[in-house]
């Protein structure tokens, strides 16, 4: 028979439990893994695309029950303009932005984008790895980011709606979209035509309206925005690189338990290696496609062209030097030897 002071009993017994459940750490871990948010602004065929996907999967697979990786490409939660913000608020825990969009945070990184500085993606995978690249990663823990890897996506090419493209005066007088860059702001500025920073998801839509005229990217980007639908002539410049790093909130990071860190550094080296691997060969796949769309010419630029945009951006790189440091830069050209 049920009295009413068993009744009470098990009522008591009940919440006791409940209450157990809630507040024992090991139990709530257990049934939760932490969510991890990393956000990005390209599509997931591109070579950052990739490597965020190898990133989860790693990460899942060497920490299981422990994290869960939720990655949101093609500026699903926010674009580059917000993004880095968003990490500072802890909205979101990891974003690889280009190595362009942060100086606002150290000027030091302006190095990537001096135009013509290194020769190929070689060079530049030289400097990242060397101690002058991977002192820069920690040059932001001030301001509160912590870089954890370079991922390559490749060279920009120059495109405009314009038939002709060979020269910098093609580009004279032209409206350039730019990432949000100082040094690519004097790049532009130094060949005559007007540039305007932007956020990559308007892009298509500035060029297809002829709010812009042209804008600078890779092979992979060009493609999988489509750029080359809406843009007469793809000059091969290679005049500039387009690189990211992985950051993440420093606060967040430094405070990863022991296992769950070594686990998520471990699966980042794995997803730096495959995406760095796959990156020239998706560009040069991504050219390719460009070239049989027959929608966008793409100019070969002979040796003499190409030593005229290099004397045209020239002057940046005198006005940059003092805030990047020389030794920075007489590392990075260092670089170009094999
Ligand atoms: C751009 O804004 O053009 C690029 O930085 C986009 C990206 O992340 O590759």
């Amino acid at each position: 028979m049920t009295t009413a002071f068993s009744l009470r009993k098990r009522a008591l017994l009940a919440t006791a439990l409940l209450t157990a459940t809630l507040t024992l750490p090991g139990l709530a871990q257990a049934q939760a893994p932490m969510v991890i948010k990393f956000s990005h602004v390209v599509a997931e065929q591109t070579p950052k695309g990739q490597a965020a996907l190898k990133f989860k999967e790693a990460a899942e697979k060497k920490l299981p029950g422990k994290v869960q990786v939720q990655i949101f490409p093609s500026s699903q939660l926010f674009g580059d303009a917000k993004e880095l913000e968003a990490l500072l608020l802890g909205d979101v825990h990891i974003i690889a932005p280009s190595l362009s969009k942060f100086d606002r945070y150290t000027k030091k990184i302006q190095l990537f984008d001096l135009p013509f500085l290194f020769d190929d993606l070689d060079a530049v995978d030289r400097f990242q790895s060397s101690a002058a690249g991977q002192g820069l990663l920690t040059a932001m823990t001030n301001r509160g980011l912590i870089g954890l890897a370079y991922w390559h996506n490749g060279m920009k090419q120059m495109s405009s709606s314009k038939d002709k493209l060979t020269r910098p005066e093609d580009v004279k007088g032209l409206k350039f979209r730019i990432q949000t860059s100082d040094v690519l702001e004097a790049q532009f500025r130094a060949l005559g035509a007007n540039p305007q920073k932007m956020a990559f998801a308007e892009v298509y839509q500035a060029l297809q309206t002829g709010v812009v005229d042209g804008q600078e990217n890779t092979w992979s980007n060009t493609y999988a925005q489509k750029f080359h639908e809406v843009q007469k002539t793809i000059a091969e410049t290679n005049h500039g690189v387009l690189d990211y790093m992985v950051v993440a909130n420093a606060k967040w990071w430094n405070g990863l338990a022991p296992d769950i860190k070594k686990g998520l550094t471990e699966a980042m080296a794995e997803a730096t290696a495959h995406g760095n691997k796959l990156a020239l060969d998706i560009n040069l796949a991504d050219r390719k496609k460009i070239a049989e769309a027959n929608k966008a010419k793409i100019q070969a630029l002979s040796k003499e062209d190409l030593a005229t945009w290099r004397k045209a951006m020239e002057p940046v790189w005198k006005r940059f030097e003092g805030d990047i440091g020389r030794d920075l830069i007489d590392a990075a050209l260092k670089s170009n030897n094999k």
